[in-house]
């Protein structure tokens, strides 16, 4: 039988010797300097530590320093950007930076309330910064974390709102070892990273073993209950591929103040359902959509599939020509050979798309 689980904040020496032996050699786990740790926090609030590491390799190879993220253009930015997702982030990123070399004259502030002042930094990535870099006693509360605490407490509440919330911060400031706060902090994420996982946890290898009430009662994975979510909203959009004499393809730039704001995509109209063929209304919009008149619709030849927030996406895409010469782009749009395409910042959807539309393969796309 399993004894009375320990007190939570009895276990942080442990969890720090776990952490000392067992952490993953990660590139931004050799620096304190608070750069390059912002940027893989940021990244990794995107997705996973594998899909971060070149991409981070690749940002700070490029942008070594906060001067020359503050000093280059959004659109490279962006390019670095693109296929994380979300690019808020990024443009976050750049804000943030020019605010650092303006306002703090190029160092970054040392405490979480300055950290929290920049654009795009919360509450998380400002412990994350201060703690990792600049030994500030600041606990951390992301997914992992909330996992790991919330079976260690077997916490019946939502954890991210009222007592739920809490309980987890509290219990997440009293492992914090005074000593090592960036340690302890990274710990506790890595524990759920590597051994606390969401299902199947591997509660024989966790240093938090002797303090969960999870594992305690036996079903560690039924804690902390999941958030109540409201339902997804099903979206159809007919895209188009228009292609000119030359081979290039048509692109807009997402206008501001819309999601994706500012990358590439390839043009789309709302549509209430899926759409087999073309009707003569459906063209017209279509052709308002790129403001010329458009000739040899055929497909579908594709079909991409995102979510976007609360939003499942299904985009059906059918190839096209200009009836006519090629119109000279507007503003915001332009006409690049796909080698060419292929280089801008792109949507997920339109990246899916380019990559994919010769075979007509159906691919599934998130974000
Ligand atoms: N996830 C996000 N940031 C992390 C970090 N510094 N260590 C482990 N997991 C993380």
């Amino acid at each position: 039988m399993f004894r009375k689980p320990q007190p939570i904040a009895s276990l942080g020496r442990t969890l720090l010797t776990w952490y000392d032996q067992h952490h993953r050699r990660l590139p931004w786990r050799e620096t304190r300097s608070p750069y390059p740790v912002w940027i893989s926090e940021i990244m990794l609030q995107q997705t996973t530590v594998e899909t971060v590491i070149p991409y981070w390799k690749r940002f700070i190879e490029r942008l070594p320093d906060v001067e020359a993220l503050a000093a280059a253009t959004e659109d490279r930015v962006l390019t670095l950007w693109a296929g994380l997702g979300y690019y808020r982030r990024a443009r976050f990123l750049r804000a943030a930076a020019r605010h650092i070399v303006d306002v703090h004259g190029g160092r970054f502030p040392r405490t979480v309330e300055g950290l929290r002042a920049l654009p795009g930094i919360g509450t998380y990535t400002a412990a994350a910064i201060a703690s990792i870099c600049f030994d500030v006693r600041e606990p951390v509360v992301d997914g992992n974390v909330i996992r790991v605490l919330g079976r260690c407490l077997a916490l019946e509440e939502d954890p991210r709102r009222g007592t739920g919330r809490r309980r987890i911060e509290a219990a997440a400031r009293e492992i914090l070892d005074p000593a090592r706060p960036g340690d302890s902090n990274q710990a506790l994420m890595e524990v759920g990273a590597m051994v606390c996982r969401p299902r199947s946890p591997r509660c024989s290898a966790c240093p938090l073993a002797p303090g969960c009430a999870g594992r305690a009662g036996g079903n560690p994975e039924t804690y902390p209950p999941p958030p109540t979510r409201s339902p997804m909203v099903e979206v159809c959009r007919l895209g188009v591929i228009v292609e000119d004499f030359q081979g290039r393809l048509l692109l807009r730039r997402v206008p501001a103040g819309e999601h994706n704001a500012g990358l590439w995509e390839l043009p789309w109209i709302p549509v209430e359902a899926p759409h087999p063929g073309i009707s003569a209304p459906l063209r017209r919009r279509l052709e308002d959509a790129v403001g010329f008149p458009l000739t040899g619709i055929t497909g579908p030849v594709a079909e991409i599939r995102h979510v976007i927030t609360r939003h499942r996406i299904q985009l059906r895409l059918h190839r096209a020509r200009p009836a006519g010469p090629a119109p000279r782009s507007r503003r915001g749009w332009r006409w690049l050979p796909p080698a060419q395409a292929g280089r801008l910042a792109l949507t997920g959807a339109t990246g899916s798309a380019l990559g994919t539309f010769h075979r007509g393969a159906k691919r599934v796309h998130r974000g």
